[in-house]
């Protein structure tokens, strides 16, 4: 310590340190170490800037950036044989779903979840079955399905003769043609096996190379023949097609490899012959039409085969568009770690890359997203980077990202309001003028999961009208990503393409340089090109300077997209981006609200303040009418149950999931809740409304999956009348005007209003038809069925059950809280001065008796409905309440 002192002449800081942080009793060795602490933390302050930390990067050594390369025939001026796009549709009726039914071994295979994710990709609609579990094929003399694809041809010929018999005459009868892939069948050397029912011979664990496409055929629509694959696939990988039928046409053709074995033919014979990895079955033998492939999904090319194939086999039916629009953001220009940045250089080869880009993307520019406030902020050669970028700003199309690259969930509407306003400035004054009304959040802060303040910021400071992220509804998987739309500004997803923040040179690729190699060449990235109609794409500025990666990347995989295929690349501003979009998937217009509490990703994106524990632990969804308000008085009196606030507009309910307030999003929705004081507290909702409504249980799912469901069922009649009830002590002049056997009974024909009012006694009783809707989100372990009845006349017993069902450990005995009150005709609460506290007058009314015929029709009304419901509750094993006895005998 002593020569320390004597190099360093330390000695007064520490005695300064010492004073200040330790007063007496403190060493110099703990001295230093806190000015040192001390030191590192006001650095760090100093350099952290908002969430965005500038480091001074080692000088990042320059090699020549990469070239972007590929083998492609049609861009070295070779003859092209294609022929296409072919167009598959045909004139006149077609009696087809555009549904694809998928018939595998095990849904759980990887190959059956490769083509469950390419269907899903392509944004098809599909249903995935074991063999032998065919389901219904038609529906009202339709066809449900337009295609049929089997895991393997073993698997179709070992189907049972029912099942087989089935599918063959399903696909005769409505031209519906089948897909077959092939698995490798693993076993030594090449061997054969005959299909005589399709007049083909298959040999197993061939060898190829020289894959290629017939440039013949018609199939092919996306698909653009005349390349060769490079790889060379060794034996054991491929099933090749023999035949001698002119039914059959060639998809593909290759060159087999010599084989190691014997076993079936002498290898020199074998090796460098043409064989057929593909086959087209035109349908001349039976008349059904077949595409067949030599290996399984996995294979790159078999993804842009599949689509055509698809297409091709359902007239068209079944088909993605030929338009891709692309649009590439290098979101944080002028934000990155010194010594990554762009250099004067680089936005030369970035204007040069761009006018290259244009004469494959018609209208392309790259999107260049600024935070302002870093202008400036590299070093000396960076510095005139950003100069020069600015000098050739109008070259490029501008959006705002955030002035000082800060995350917006973790500011308030003020904060960010300023922000955006000095961005605003900077651009105003630096002359750039900004594109579209389109914005970027950085790290998708405060998009989604939403915080409003950015989306109110973002209209006042620039009038955005799109933005986009890889957030929604989560990151991954990356097919999964869909848009939606929230406070009028369209939200579209985007796609990332492999580059981030900090891969900036190609030899430093995560896992290897290969691997960004495959993405385009194929893989990854080439299919999100092939897959969405709309490929957004998020790069750094880091990618654009040091190797350029992402000019490498993106001219790469888009000569290679040219080579395969016929997409026609396109870019618009984001405003038609977003129009198309919605146009095409007008369904994503509405939001899926999800748990940020189930994403890490999400959790770091929502404002600290915002808490998971504010959601409701379980809801009671009604039907209206059958006791919810008792329940949730009961519910209400367990020191550990606690409800939502009561909202003003609608009678107390919040009723989020159903209606328009769904669209206010879910920070709207944890405003009615209160923060639990302890972990042990139950929060719920109670909105009778919910049971009934198509869109409520899939959303409450997306929201809260893990929560459990109340409902109270009494007799279907009962209800309807106990609604026709309340609507006429609310003056309603259909019920005021109408008797309740007219009104039930009403036709089609009958007035609007009338039928509105029908509607609403009649539907919600329709019990079994509403609770399988929300079997299809819950398991039935998280539904708890009460009987109404029971509720009335033992709600003490009921009581028990529920706390039960919720699992929660402090018991409440209600023997001495609640007791029927004779003047109500119900079950009170029992105040603390002893006296009884009923529900109010609405509740519990006194009313006639229903007429005869009304009883005779809701009986007549309600028996399917009462069976189905019998039926499905002996499914779920619960017991049935006494008021469907009657229908016990029916329903078995
Ligand atoms: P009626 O008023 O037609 O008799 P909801 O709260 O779902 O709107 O249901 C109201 C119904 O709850 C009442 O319909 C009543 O029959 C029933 N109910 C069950 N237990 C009750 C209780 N303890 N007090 C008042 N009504 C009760």
């Amino acid at each position: 310590m002593k020569l320390l002192r004597m190099i360093f002449k330390i000695d007064i800081l520490p005695r300064t340190a010492q004073r200040l942080f330790c007063q007496r009793r403190c060493t110099l060795t703990r001295a230093l170490v806190i000015v040192i602490l001390t030191v590192l933390v006001v650095f760090g302050i100093l350099n952290y800037r908002n969430g965005h930390v500038i480091r001074n990067v080692d000088r990042v050594t320059r090699h020549p950036p990469p070239t972007p390369y590929t083998t492609c025939n049609s861009l070295h001026n070779r003859p092209l044989s294609n022929k296409g796009p072919h167009n598959h549709n045909v004139q006149g009726d077609l009696k087809i779903g555009r549904k694809v039914l998928i018939v595998v071994e095990t849904p759980f295979s990887r190959n059956a979840k490769n083509i469950a994710i390419g269907m899903e990709s392509a944004r098809f609609v599909y249903k995935i079955v074991e063999g032998n579990k065919i389901p219904t094929l038609t529906h009202m003399g339709k066809g449900r399905f337009g295609i049929v694809i089997f895991e393997t041809i073993n698997l179709y010929m070992t189907l049972d003769d029912w099942s087989r018999q089935l599918i063959d005459k399903y696909c005769y009868e409505f031209k519906v043609g089948m897909i077959f892939f092939m698995k490798p069948q693993n076993d030594n050397g090449v061997s054969m096996e005959k299909f005589p029912d399709f007049s083909l011979t298959v040999h197993y664990n061939v060898g190829i190379k020289e894959y290629k496409l017939n440039p013949d055929s018609r199939v092919w629509r996306i698909t653009k023949p005349g390349e060769i694959v490079s790889e060379t696939f060794p034996e054991g990988e491929w099933a090749v097609f023999h035949f001698n039928h002119s039914t059959f046409e060639p998809l593909a053709s290759a060159i087999q490899i010599a084989s190691f074995y014997d076993d079936y033919e002498p290898s020199a014979a074998n090796s460098n012959k043409t064989v057929y990895p593909a086959i087209l079955d035109k349908g001349e033998n039976d008349g059904i039409r077949r595409v067949f492939f030599g290996q399984d999904f996995s294979f790159w090319l078999h993804s842009l085969m599949l689509l055509d194939s698809i297409s091709y086999l359902s007239y068209g039916m079944i088909s993605l568009s030929l338009e891709r629009y692309i649009q590439i953001d290098i979101d944080d220009i002028f934000v990155a770690a010194i010594g990554t940045r762009m250099k004067a250089d680089d936005v030369v080869a970035l204007v040069e890359s761009q006018s290259r880009l244009q004469e494959s993307v018609e209208g392309f520019h790259f999107m260049l997203g600024f935070s302002g406030w870093y202008y400036q902020h590299g070093n000396e050669e960076e510095n005139l980077g950003d100069r020069t970028l600015l000098e050739y700003k109008d070259h490029f199309h501008w959006f705002p990202h955030m002035w000082r690259h800060e995350q917006p969930h973790k500011f308030s509407q003020d904060e960010l309001l300023n922000n955006m306003n000095l961005n605003y400035q900077f651009a105003k004054e630096n002359g750039i003028s900004v594109m579209d009304q389109y914005a970027v959040a950085p790290h998708h802060s405060g998009v989604f999961p939403v915080h409003d303040p950015v989306y109110t910021a973002w209209k006042t400071v620039w009038d955005i009208k799109v933005t986009s992220t890889e957030e929604y509804p989560r990151l991954h998987p990356a097919w999964g990503r869909k848009g939606f739309v929230h406070r009028g500004i369209m939200v579209l997803p985007r796609q990332t393409c492999g580059l981030f923040t900090h891969t900036y040179l190609l030899d430093s690729y995560p896992g290897g340089p290969g691997r960004l190699e495959k993405s385009i060449h194929g893989g990854e990235l080439f299919k999100t090109f092939l897959y969405n109609p709309l490929n957004i794409y998020m790069t750094h500025l880091s990618n654009y300077g040091n190797d350029r990666l992402a000019l490498y990347t993106f001219e790469s995989v888009i000569k290679f997209v040219q080579c395969w295929t016929n997409l026609k690349l396109k870019q618009g501003t984001p405003m038609d981006h977003a129009i198309k979009y919605f146009d095409m998937f007008p369904e994503e217009q509405m939001p899926q609200w999800r748990n940020p509490c189930d994403s890490e990703k999400h959790m770091e994106i929502w404002s600290a303040n915002k808490t998971c524990d504010r959601f409701p632990k379980f809801l009671v969804v009604g039907p209206q009418k059958t006791g919810t308000t008792a329940l949730y008085t009961f519910l209400s009196m367990h020191p550990w149950i606690r409800s939502n606030f009561p909202s003003k507009e609608s009678f107390e309910e919040v009723q989020f999931f159903n209606g328009n307030n769904y669209f206010n999003g879910i920070d709207w929705y944890l405003e009615y809740f209160p923060h639990p004081q302890d972990k042990h507290e139950y929060l719920f909702e109670k909105s009778a409304a919910y049971f009934d409504n198509i869109l409520v249980p899939k959303r409450v799912h997306n929201l809260l999956p893990n929560s459990k469901i109340i409902c109270i069922l009494i007799s279907p009649a009962k209800r309807a009348y106990s609604w026709y009830q309340h609507m006429r002590a609310h003056n309603d002049p259909v019920a005021v005007n109408y008797t309740f056997n007219e009104v039930v009974s009403a036709s089609d024909s009958a007035p609007r209003e009338v039928k509105a009012l029908r509607n609403r006694c009649l539907l919600p009783g329709e019990y079994a038809h509403h609770l399988e809707r929300w079997l299809d989100h819950f398991s039935y372990r998280q539904i708890h069925i009460i009987d109404g009845e029971q509720l009335k006349d033992n709600p003490i017993g009921v009581m028990d059950e529920v706390q039960k069902f919720l699992g929660i450990e402090k018991y409440l005995n209600y023997t001495s809280i609640v007791r029927y009150d004779s003047k109500k005709g119900f079950y009170c609460q029992v105040l603390s001065d002893n006296k009884n506290k009923c529900l109010g007058r609405s509740k519990g009314r006194q009313y006639n008796p229903m007429d005869e015929e009304s009883e005779d029709f809701l009986k007549k009304y309600y028996h399917k409905h009462n069976t189905a419901l019998v039926q499905l509750l002996g499914k779920l094993k619960i017991r049935e309440p006494a008021w469907l006895k009657d229908y016990t005998n029916t329903a078995r």
